[in-house]
């Protein structure tokens, strides 16, 4: 009888679920799509998400708008356009839309009909960024906003990144969800051990909280200057103190660090927005807010030495997750043999609160020869 090789019991097939790499965004969500200091007074900016093409227009007074960036006439980008009063006008003929996408004037129409207008997008501005809501325009009334980290708190700096990464959205959920991946991040760390202390769960959230443990080498300048010098137990395994806790609340992730008192000393949020129609590109946008220290100015030392340590753990991740999205590519389908229970769950609620794309399911896993 032929038997099922346990090490090509992937999750996927195991549980019958969709393949987690096809799962799509739910468009039912405000997603960031740029900074607002990217679109200028008279400006327009043309962003993609999930490989629907939207102009950001923002008039010389009054707020941004988002349309549709398709011309109707001969779909030029019209965020190729020029920003007239309320409108944008194409580049081509110059047929002007107004901000709710309805075309309001044609050069050379003289007395006809104007014709029909382009979609727009109910679009929010906070925390230094701009969100466009993708989907039923309705929902966008009553859909919750996110908590952008700490932006409108004086008593931390916020830190804006927004690395673009060539993979499907959630990979980047799974990898900060993880945090038994420290052993790849070594070299910037040091060798800490993860413990897991508990979690939480409900319908459209997942949270693991941690505290963690080095063992061996030093302390990161950052770290230090950010948290406290750790305790030195002359060689024995340092007890970290603070508490760790990663929280995806679909379609966001969060992570914060309280220190030992519970106040929070650091909280970062992300949004992991896809900008093809296959979703295998993600542009991701983080806001990392840090507790000021006492001593002013001392942030101004610490920000950069942030800056440096984030990005270089940032790019250990980044090539990390490009490899995952490479090895789906090459078979097709996810076989990704998952035992953390945590990120079990965490693909559960991936697959629960995202838009399984209309495909075969994962195949069955391949059998032995008999
Ligand atoms: S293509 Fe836009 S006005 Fe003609
Ligand atoms: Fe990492």
């Amino acid at each position: 009888m032929n038997q099922i090789s346990p090490a090509l019991a992937d999750t996927a097939s195991e549980a019958r679920q969709p393949d987690l790499r096809r799962v799509n965004s739910n468009p039912d969500f405000w997603y960031p799509v740029a900074w607002s200091s990217d679109v200028r007074k008279g400006k327009t900016v043309g962003v993609t998400f999930a490989g629907i093409p939207i102009a950001l227009v923002r008039p010389e007074e009054g707020g941004l708008f988002a349309l549709y960036d398709r011309c109707p006439h001969r779909q030029v980008p019209l965020s190729q356009g020029i920003v007239n009063g309320q409108t944008v006008r194409c580049c081509y003929h110059g047929w002007a839309f107004g901000r709710s996408g309805r075309c309001i004037d044609v050069p050379y129409l003289g007395k006809g009909k104007l014709p029909n207008g382009v979609r727009s997008y109910p679009v929010r501005e906070a925390g230094g960024l701009i969100f466009v809501f993708p989907g039923d325009p309705e929902k966008a009334k009553t859909v919750p906003f996110p908590k952008l980290a700490q932006t409108d708190n004086p008593a931390f700096k916020t830190r804006h990144f927004s690395p673009r990464v060539n993979c499907h959205y959630t990979f980047m959920h799974e990898n900060l969800m993880d945090m038994n991946h420290q052993f790849l991040h070594r070299r910037q760390m040091g060798q800490i051990k993860a413990r897991f202390l508990g979690q939480d769960r409900g319908e459209d959230f997942i949270e693991a909280r941690y505290s963690f443990m080095r063992s061996g080498g030093q302390q990161p300048l950052a770290e230090r200057l950010i948290f406290g010098k750790h305790k030195d137990l002359n060689g024995r395994e340092q007890p970290v103190e603070e508490v760790v806790t990663i929280r995806t609340e679909y379609p966001y992730q969060t992570l914060r660090i309280t220190d030992k008192d519970g106040d929070l000393i650091m909280d970062l949020w992300a949004a992991y927005v896809p900008v093809d129609k296959d979703q295998r590109v993600t542009q991701s946008f983080g806001l990392l807010s840090v507790l000021r220290p006492k001593t002013p100015l001392l942030i101004d030392v610490i920000w950069p030495v942030l800056g440096w340590f984030t990005n270089r753990i940032f790019l250990e991740d980044k090539d990390i997750v490009e490899m995952e999205q490479a090895a789906w590519n090459e078979v097709g389908y996810d076989r990704n043999v998952e035992i953390f229970p945590i990120v079990r769950e965490l693909r559960e609620l991936l697959v629960r609160c995202g838009c399984p794309q209309d495909v075969k399911p994962a195949p069955e896993p391949e059998k032995k020869p008999a």
